[in-house]
């Protein structure tokens, strides 16, 4: 078999065989197949798209690249939940140590940015100290002990999707069902977990833009998951704006931090009591949606969420001081506003156009391996989210920049992600749709 013929039978719209996919992964994996092959290969798949044969043939041999775990000597149920990719998303922050604080124990692989979306490692990893590259026994004595963990992909575990993840997020080929799908699925099966709760987004600021293709993408992978004896629910939500008002590494940590404290911007704590609403449920931790809502929701406020938060941080070496005192955390040196230029209301604030200006300031990646500025970012004003009544001048967001340079590009290109009505505009449900 020869790699070329593979990428050539995909650039043609040709189906690949179990076998074929499996040696372009282990090749890949083994650093046989070079980026450039596999960025062919994933460009290919990115036009072509692949059958939901060839998608779990993929999810399967992307996660038996390396170990996957088996985390019942740990303990008898363990969830996960992971998100297709968003805007300002820093659900996982929250909703793990909510879930564990209830005694379900939540053990998670997560990612870094991927195109305008943000990755749960990058944001950890704005707190010092804090470490995301764990071994198998030390992700297996957190999840004992704490009953939360947090892990990127490591040469054991799910190492196809370390390396295709980082390759596709510098060649153009992030927003494919395939590689999606696969990409999420893998990570969750390697990592052990019995139920999944995915939290897909669907809008401008996510891969999936139609509710249509966002449900596709939901079935697929449930699909999978079931296939390989998990139990599987999604939350489809909404990602047409970022959810909740800070997008930027070190700034969603604080919107994090807050949350946790019970305070937070709205649509960021419904969407985190839904989630772990969900996770309780699939867990056999409560047996109604609304018990589960409203246990969910009791953690941030009775002040265990927040206590297992900084157990869990401490626990992957983060400095508790700086969540303790959120504005310790690294601070960008130019903030300035962008402001409204007519009086309305806010009836478009583009999740995408805000994602990729957090990149440009540095808060994501133009080549594999760059390094992210976490102190970097956006924050919305309250009412500069769809909805929002502004006159003219009111501030719609600040931009966080390292350079007086980059503020001023990130305010340009900003400008062109507002609209407004003179009518009164609905904001977007947070939830649109449970798939149990
Ligand atoms: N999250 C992932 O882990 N992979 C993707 O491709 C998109 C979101």
């Amino acid at each position: 078999m020869r790699i070329v013929d593979i990428i050539t039978q995909k650039r043609d719209g040709a189906s690949l065989s179990r076998e074929e996919i499996d040696f372009f992964i282990k090749g890949y994996v083994a650093g046989d197949v070079p980026d450039y092959q596999a960025a062919a290969f994933c460009m290919a798949l990115y036009f072509r798209g692949m059958t939901s044969e060839e998608t779990t043939h993929l999810t399967e041999a992307m996660a038996f690249s390396g170990v996957t775990l088996d985390l019942h000597d740990v303990a008898s149920f363990i969830v996960d939940k992971h998100s297709s990719g968003g805007v300002g998303d820093k659900t996982t922050l929250v909703v793990g140590p909510m879930v564990a604080s209830l005694g379900v124990p939540v053990g998670k692989m997560s990612g870094r940015g991927l195109s305008f979306s943000g990755g749960t490692l990058d944001k950890l990893e704005s707190i010092p100290g804090f470490n995301v590259s764990l071994t198998i026994e030390e992700f297996k004595h957190q999840l004992r002990e704490i009953g939360v963990v947090v892990a990127g992909q490591t040469h054991e575990l799910a190492p196809a999707d370390g390396k295709l993840y980082a390759l596709r997020d510098v060649t153009g080929t992030v927003p494919s069902l395939p590689l999606i799908a696969s990409s999420i699925m893998s990570k969750k099966i390697a990592a052990g977990a019995d139920a999944i709760v995915l939290d897909v987004k669907v809008g401008k600021g996510a891969f999936m833009e139609t509710l249509p293709d966002a449900v596709e993408l939901a079935e697929l992978m449930a699909q999978i998951g079931r296939g390989l004896g998990r139990k599987m629910t999604a939350v489809i939500g909404d990602m047409s704006q970022p959810l909740g008002l800070a997008a930027g590494n070190a700034l969603e940590v604080v919107e994090a931090v807050e949350t946790l404290h019970g305070r937070g911007p709205e649509d960021f704590r419904q969407h985190c009591v839904d989630v772990a609403a969900e996770m309780l449920l699939i867990a056999g931790a409560t047996t109604t949606p609304k018990e589960s809502r409203e246990r969910a929701a009791a953690t941030l406020t009775d002040g265990s969420a927040w206590a297992k938060f900084r157990q869990f941080v401490a626990a992957q070496g983060g400095d508790l001081r700086f969540v303790d005192d959120p504005t310790l955390l690294p601070r960008a040196p130019f903030v300035d506003a962008l402001r409204a230029p007519e009086a309305g209301y806010v009836a478009r604030a583009d999740a995408r156009e805000i994602g990729f200006t957090v990149v440009d300031l540095g808060g994501g990646r133009a080549k594999k391996g760059d390094p992210v500025d976490p102190a970097v970012g956006v924050v919305l004003a309250e009412n500069g989210k769809i909805g929002g009544r502004v006159e003219a001048g009111d501030p719609l967001l600040w931009v966080h920049a390292a350079t007086a340079e980059s503020l001023a590009a990130a305010l340009t290109r900003l400008a062109t992600a507002y609209e407004f009505s003179p009518e009164p505009v609905s904001p977007p449900p947070v939830i649109h749709r449970i798939l149990r």
